[in-house]
């Protein structure tokens, strides 16, 4: 099984890239399962119904979401029924909706998996002690399971990933908008790519206009920061080949193309 999965999307730019370049990518690496990260597409700040329902039609098959999950709070009224759809696993019970789903790709299950960091971001659940408890129960229906795990640190992301290696076919990072270059397979199958990067602007700081953010690190004043809406694209983006039978990757491989640049066609 091919697995493509983008980076958080950012804005009308990230959903721009997304219209324009998922079919163009589906086309060059016949993904059987497209993954995308949701969680900043409605101007940076959460999910709509409608822009959920723009990206599967876009090609998505499952959203995942992180931190920004409840910043638009029209999610609350269809977050019940998104059933392709996934948030954080580790937030306390009795949040709404789900942190993992077992979709059907032809004739194979994919567990698809979406967990939350604690370093230096809001305290839930362990996300190490419910990776454990959703690979047990996803193992009883298949050994294809795959994880985003939405973390600031490296640290925290890369010890997730040794702690499942050889339990899920891949642990990729999602978060800090800025793409890591270690995509790799660890010894015992697992792949892992630290952070998979952003889908937006390319000028901004991570998806932002950079004057306020600029602005904050020198004032240290409070600012309210305002989503990057115009100017060249980014999609950020990895690729997972896994073996159906062990679930293991057989290869991974990470990239970063921008509508600005001539050599992406
Ligand atoms: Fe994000
Ligand atoms: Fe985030």
């Amino acid at each position: 099984m091919r697995i493509l999965f983008i980076g958080d999307v950012m804005g009308s730019l990230g959903r721009e890239m997304i219209s324009t370049y998922l079919p163009r990518l589906k086309q060059k690496y016949h993904p059987q399962m497209t993954i995308v990260n949701g969680e900043n597409a409605a101007s940076g700040r959460g999910i709509t119904e409608k822009i959920y329902k723009k990206l599967l039609q876009d090609g998505a098959d499952i959203i995942t979401m992180g931190n920004h999950t409840w910043d638009n709070r029209e999610i609350f009224n269809f977050i019940d029924t998104a059933n392709k759809m996934i948030r954080p696993a580790n937030f306390p019970k009795g949040t709404p909706g789900v942190g993992m789903r077992i979709v059907k790709v032809n004739q194979e299950k994919l567990a698809v998996i979406n967990l939350q960091g604690r370093a230096l971001m809001t305290p839930l659940d362990d996300p190490f002690k419910m990776a454990e408890e959703l690979v047990k129960e996803a193992k009883k229906e298949t050994n294809l399971i795959f994880v985003d795990f939405h973390a600031e640190t490296t640290s925290e992301k890369i010890a997730l990933s040794w702690h499942l290696d050889g339990l899920v076919s891949g642990v990729i990072g999602t978060h800090t908008h800025v793409q890591t270059n270690d995509a790799r397979i660890l010894p015992k199958g697992t792949g892992r790519l630290t952070d998979v990067g952003m889908t937006g602007p390319e000028n901004g700081i991570l998806g932002m206009k950079k004057e306020g953010v600029i602005d904050k690190f020198i004032t240290a004043l409070p600012h309210r920061f305002e989503i990057l809406e115009e100017g060249p694209g980014i999609l950020s983006y990895c690729l997972l080949d896994i073996d159906n039978a062990s679930g293991k990757c057989l290869k991974i491989e990470n990239h970063v193309i921008s509508n600005d640049h001539p050599f992406f066609s």
